[in-house]
């Protein structure tokens, strides 16, 4: 596998000296960009778009066409993985995702296979291979999954949940079934982020959107332990290359010791920490990425800058840090914010590793 010419996130990750910070933005392919709204209504909808390896191409390169972004992430969803499960997974306009057949009974649960990324998921491992081929090496490809737990919620909830009542209600009374689902899932992401890295996904994140809902000790039990099975399950080198893991846990800032010694290489982080005081608890034992609220967007160029400015100083000088934002781009941010947030990180971060 050839370096990427700009290969800053990846240094970066590992924690190796770069010229300035590296960003990426959660969710930076989407609607607050209206070339990704005009290529949705083309597509037909947004799961025409994940299943065509063109589009979803397409709409991968958008937000690189317009800004100066350092790495791509693959265009798809995390829920594509209980689809080939069997569950069905629709988007209702306006109340996001949803499954026919949620995962309610215990014969369902006993049914549950994980599937095979070559199979059902074949759309997914052809669009990391597209979206490399036409990145032609310029920046780093991100594949990414749910982790077994936020993969878990929505297949028992059946949608999204403001009180997660029927998975806690397992964990709660029948945590052998809830282990059964997550072992599935664990199995099923392990072998989707093999399959994409096969095809050339150059980093993977693990999304844990909902690990924060859950009480300390039911996290290291529920989310944590699988999350670590599947870190050490993953190819870890492709071609000679080191392809780094970075695992998020939105609200899990007060676990970070434990997550940083599950064998990651990085750390996302929500806006609710300190990025300074992150980095004193992790140490040198993985590289940080965030941290900015995503609401910071809705303000005016100069808080944007104001405030991206204060997360770079919090981190301070020394590597090991990928700006980004705490959790996905609104669709209702003004696009021009982020030309200023970019030009922001890049130019102030150059000049605090001169001034060092
Ligand atoms: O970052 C990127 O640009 C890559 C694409 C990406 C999407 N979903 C596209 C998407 C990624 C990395 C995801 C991950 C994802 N999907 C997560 C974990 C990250 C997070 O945000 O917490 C979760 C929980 C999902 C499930 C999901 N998919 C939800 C809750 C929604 C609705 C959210 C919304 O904004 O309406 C989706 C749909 C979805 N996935 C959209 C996009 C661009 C919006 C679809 C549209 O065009 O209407």
């Amino acid at each position: 596998m050839t370096r990427p010419r700009n290969d800053t996130f990846l240094r970066a990750l590992m924690r190796q000296p770069t010229d300035y910070t590296p960003l990426w933005l959660m969710r930076q392919a989407g609607r607050y960009l209206p070339e990704y709204r005009e290529t949705r209504a083309r597509a037909g909808n947004f799961m025409g778009l994940c299943t065509s390896p063109a589009f979803a191409t397409e709409v991968t390169l958008q937000p690189l066409a317009r800004y100066e972004l350092d790495a791509a992430i693959l265009f798809s969803d995390i829920l594509t993985v209980p689809d080939a499960m069997g569950l069905g997974l629709y988007f209702a306009e306006g109340e996001g995702p949803k499954f026919e057949r949620p995962l309610r009974e215990e014969w369902a649960i006993r049914d549950l296979e994980a599937p095979d990324p070559a199979g059902k998921l074949r759309y997914v491992m052809d669009a990391v291979a597209e979206i490399r081929r036409a990145l032609d090496n310029s920046v780093p490809l991100i594949g990414f999954s749910g982790s077994p737990y936020t993969l878990a919620c929505y297949m028992i909830e059946g949608g999204a949940s403001d009180d997660f009542r029927r998975i806690k209600t397992m964990l709660y009374e029948r945590p052998d079934l809830l282990h059964h689902v997550l072992d599935v899932n664990a199995r099923a992401v392990t072998a989707y982020l093999n399959a994409q890295i096969e095809s050339g996904a150059q980093a993977v994140m693990i999304f844990d959107t909902w690990g924060g809902s859950l009480s300390h000790a039911a996290y290291r039990e529920f989310s944590l332990a699988y999350m670590q099975q599947i870190v050490a399950g993953l190819t870890r080198e492709k071609d000679g290359e080191r392809v780094p893991v970075i695992v998020f846990t939105k609200g899990g800032g007060l676990w970070l010791e434990a997550i940083a010694d599950i064998g990651c290489d990085a750390l996302g982080l929500d806006w609710t920490v300190d990025i300074g005081q992150a980095r004193e608890r992790v140490g040198s034992r993985v590289a940080l990425q965030g941290n900015l609220d995503p609401s910071v967007l809705f303000a005016t160029p100069d808080v944007v800058a104001r405030e991206a400015t204060r997360v770079l100083e919090r981190f301070g000088s020394g590597p090991g840090h990928v700006f980004n934002l705490g959790h996905g781009i609104s669709q209702f941010t003004p696009p021009e914010n982020v030309t200023t947030l970019v030009e922001t990180v890049h130019s102030v971060s150059r000049k605090m590793r001169a001034g060092a």
